[in-house]
């Protein structure tokens, strides 16, 4: 809609305050390191079928876009990483490895992380031509103070989810990954697979199985410090214990109940004395709002006693999905992640003799490998077939130049599956399967 042409003596006003805008925002602006005002509008070739409000040329349009309704879009995942001081370039890294236009991003450093690293990340991001068009990176600012085994892990994750929630209307998945995760096919493989699926499952290991989980770890009462002090600070541990919870039964991830000495470059994990399988879940939009926004109580009572609980954010979703008759059939007990176990069960590092092993798995993703790791440039080649300080290229990137592949752009709906949609396939037909999918879903042992 237009409005009529205003008449001359308002186009002299308008003109005057125009100028006077400017030249404030110049004096204003001055001082600052020049960078181009993000756009306010979706990109029309990444984004031909959304709405947009002007005309934005900053590459060439190769192809015309087919004619598509909305409702054809494929799904769209919105990402949380996370990661501590001196994971910023493992950050980047990941990120280029699942960036896909459609996506959402949210990138967080916590507090141990000193801010020089939060304005890399920021910086980087806004120096890539297509993360800017697509406005679909941000980065917390404000940083959380998180403690790995304490539960303000799981704050800083509903944090996320529900700054996530905010920024974007059209998310279908909540994936929360650590700067030591690394994908094991294309985004398009992923957002191919996915559209296929009920958009209200979610992927999450679970196990009611308690066993010696019950005294070293659920019944110990804790203070996370994190959760009122302003600086790092340990874990303290209550005299003491109490009972499992009998209004709701707990269900956890998998644990490893030994000693774990962390590679010494492996700083996320460093502080703990065992560890806990990783706590990468693909969670529903459905889901996260009903964590964050829904009006059932669970999701907040349970938040309330994880509060003084150890390893509280492997306990937490699958908590409350199985405890929820609402949302127990959605579950599928698998979190689409690769991960080894040494000979004492404890989970170990990934190197190139994994190769294999991750690529026949099937998974959307593989942990934990340690910083730029020759297998990662393994699958980079292999997999992604992404160069170095690049995205992957997806059906969204029609082409470019040897120093940029991808600065030629075309409709960010269409999807260019690889063979990593059909390991992706393979695997998921097993976990839906009849016999696979309900005998593992909330199941009390
Ligand atoms: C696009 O879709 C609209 C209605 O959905 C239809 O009227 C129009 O002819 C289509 N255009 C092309 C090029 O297919
Ligand atoms: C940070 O990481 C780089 C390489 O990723 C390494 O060379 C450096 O020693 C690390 N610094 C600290 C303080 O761990
Ligand atoms: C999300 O991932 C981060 C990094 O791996 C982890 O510290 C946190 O516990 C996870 N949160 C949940 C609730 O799984
Ligand atoms: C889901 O909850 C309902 C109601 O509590 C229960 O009858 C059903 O067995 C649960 N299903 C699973 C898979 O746990
Ligand atoms: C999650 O569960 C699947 C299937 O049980 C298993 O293969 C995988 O190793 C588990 N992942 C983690 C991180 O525990
Ligand atoms: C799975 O089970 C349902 C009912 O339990 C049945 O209708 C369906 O045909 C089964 N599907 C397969 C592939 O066995």
């Amino acid at each position: 809609m237009q409005n009529s042409p205003p008449s001359s003596s308002t186009t002299t006003v308008y003109t005057i305050l125009t100028i006077t805008t400017l030249l404030f925002l110049l004096l204003f602006f001055s001082s600052f390191p020049t960078s181009p005002p993000p756009p306010s509008f979706s990109d029309p070739y990444l984004f031909p079928h959304r709405p947009s409000t002007a005309q934005y040329h900053n590459h060439q349009l190769l192809f015309t876009t087919t004619n598509k309704t909305t409702n054809q879009s494929p799904p769209s995942i919105a990402y949380f990483i996370s990661g501590s001081s001196n994971d910023s370039g493992r950050i980047i890294r990941l990120l280029f490895s699942i960036y896909h236009p459609r996506n959402q991003y949210l990138l967080h450093l916590d507090s141990s992380a000193p801010q020089k690293e939060r304005d890399f990340l920021a910086l980087t991001v806004q120096s890539v031509k297509v993360m800017w068009s697509a406005q679909n990176v941000n980065v917390i600012g404000k940083s959380d103070l998180v403690s790995p085994k304490g539960s303000s892990s799981v704050s800083s994750t509903l944090h996320g989810a529900a700054i996530l929630l905010k920024l974007c209307s059209d998310w279908d998945w909540f994936i929360n990954l650590s700067a030591a995760d690394y994908p094991l096919v294309t985004q398009d493989d992923l957002l191919h697979i996915l559209s296929y699926l009920p958009k209200d499952l979610n992927f999450v290991n679970h196990t009611s199985y308690i066993g010696w989980k019950e005294s070293r770890i659920l019944k110990p009462v804790v203070v996370d410090q994190s959760l009122f002090l302003a600086e790092q600070s340990e874990i303290f541990y209550g005299t003491q214990k109490r009972p499992l919870p009998d209004a709701y039964r707990l269900f956890t991830g998998k644990f490893s109940p030994l000693g774990f000495v962390a590679p010494p470059r492996w700083r996320v994990f460093e502080s703990h004395k065992w560890v806990i399988g990783s706590s990468t879940s693909i969670l529903s939009r459905k889901f996260v709002e009903f964590c964050i926004l829904g009006t059932e109580n669970l999701p907040r009572t349970l938040l309330m006693y994880l509060s003084n609980s150890l390893a509280s954010q492997s306990i937490y979703f699958p908590t409350v999905l199985c405890n929820s008759p609402q949302l127990n059939k959605t579950v599928v007990n698998h979190n689409l992640l690769y991960s080894a176990y040494d000979a004492k069960h404890q989970p170990r590092t990934l190197s190139s003799d994994d190769l294999d092993d991750l690529i026949n798995s099937g998974s959307a993703f593989g942990s934990m490998f340690i910083p730029d790791d020759p297998v990662l440039d393994h699958i980079d080649q292999k997999v992604l077939n992404r160069g170095q300080g690049l995205p992957v290229p997806g059906g969204w990137c029609l082409g470019g130049s040897s120093d940029e592949a991808c600065s030629v752009w075309g409709d960010a709906d269409v999807l260019k599956p690889g063979p990593g949609a059909k390991r992706l396939e393979q695997l998921m037909v097993k976990l839906l399967s009849n016999e696979s999918f309900g005998s593992s879903q909330c199941i009390v042992e």
